[in-house]
């Protein structure tokens, strides 16, 4: 039984309840700092929570499911980001983004199957003028191409791997 328990044991959330005193209405704080470390909210770390607080999962999971800013997931290794709002769309938006999807099989708002693409939709990154728009891994581009944005990610793919 003591294997199960630490098995569902998240040290780290752990520690973050424990620097806001354990304290219920610390929650969404200790939420966030938890997904900051993370990069997404485990099951073992809501379960943590949960305890260290003293509230039920079904209170926890509610408040989660509540905010959109809350990953269940981990994220995939690169994010793009494509900006979906009129005036890229008037210049080839849904094309990239259409392009995107089957280049690496996976919808908009999804993950590829090695979890190293995610692919999301934006409503303006303030590029209007340099569209389509799109961000790697954080970093804003215009006159995004298929193309350049294929090189854009095999890019970051190779440093990320020390290529
Ligand atoms: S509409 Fe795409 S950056 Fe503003």
């Amino acid at each position: 039984m003591a294997a199960l328990i630490n098995k569902l044991e998240h040290e780290g959330a752990r520690a973050i309840c424990s620097r806001h005193g354990n304290k219920p209405e610390a929650l969404l704080e200790i939420l966030h700092k938890t997904q900051q470390a993370d990069s997404y909210l485990s099951d073992e770390a809501l379960r943590t929570i949960a305890d260290a607080l003293n509230i039920s999962r079904a209170e926890i999971h509610g408040v989660v499911s509540f905010y959109h800013d809350y990953r269940r997931e981990a994220p995939a290794d690169h994010i793009i980001r494509i900006c979906r709002a009129e005036a890229c769309q008037a210049v080839g938006s849904e094309a990239l983004a259409a392009h995107a999807e089957e280049k690496w099989l996976t919808p908009t708002g999804g993950v590829s199957a090695d979890r190293q693409i995610g692919l999301e939709a934006v409503y303006c990154l303030g590029n209007c003028a340099l569209g389509p728009a799109a961000m790697v891994d954080g970093e804003l581009h215009g006159r995004v191409t298929p193309e350049r944005l294929e090189t854009l990610v095999a890019r970051r793919v190779d440093e990320a791997e020390g290529a």
